[in-house]
């Protein structure tokens, strides 16, 4: 656990952040299956590139955590799972950002053990139509 950092998200992990997000078993665990190009990236970057913070193991990136609008969206990198790297981003950024939620799919396991862990507790149900 030593050796992890959050750094301030730079134009050098826009990548990062954009091939985690869309790599098969990452991209499903989030609400919204986009198909990111590298100039969407770009674009969405410019506009939110500070909402975003990246762990580093060392130099090397492992994931990122972001939030927007109080909502929190975090990945780790699949090597670097379930070494406590996501409880740790949670845990950081909660302690600038309070109040802030996670919208979770609610077959995603992984995702609600690690709020959980993070001490969130379950207060809404978000229903939508087929
Ligand atoms: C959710 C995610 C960020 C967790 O990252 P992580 O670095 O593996 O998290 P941690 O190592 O801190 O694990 C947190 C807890 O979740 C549990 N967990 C992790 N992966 C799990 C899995 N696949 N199934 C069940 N529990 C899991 C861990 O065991 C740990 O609990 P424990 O300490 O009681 O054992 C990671 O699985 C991920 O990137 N998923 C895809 C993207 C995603 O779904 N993001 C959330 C959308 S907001």
């Amino acid at each position: 656990m030593a050796n992890y950092r959050l750094t301030p998200n730079e134009e050098k992990y826009w990548e990062f952040i954009r091939i985690l997000r869309t790599t098969d078993g990452i991209a499903q665990g989030f609400i919204k299956q986009n198909n990111i190009s590298p100039i969407k990236q770009k674009e969405y970057m410019l506009k939110y590139n500070q909402c975003f913070r990246i762990c580093l193991d060392g130099n090397i990136p492992v994931g990122y955590v972001g939030i927007i609008d109080d909502d929190i969206r975090v990945a780790t990198h699949p090597d670097h799972q379930g070494k406590g790297i996501g409880s740790f981003m949670i845990n950081e950024v909660m302690k600038d950002s309070p109040s802030a939620v996670a919208k979770v799919k609610i077959d995603n396991k992984a995702s609600l053990k690690l709020f959980e862990k993070c001490g969130f507790k379950l207060k809404y149900y978000l229903l939508e139509k087929e």
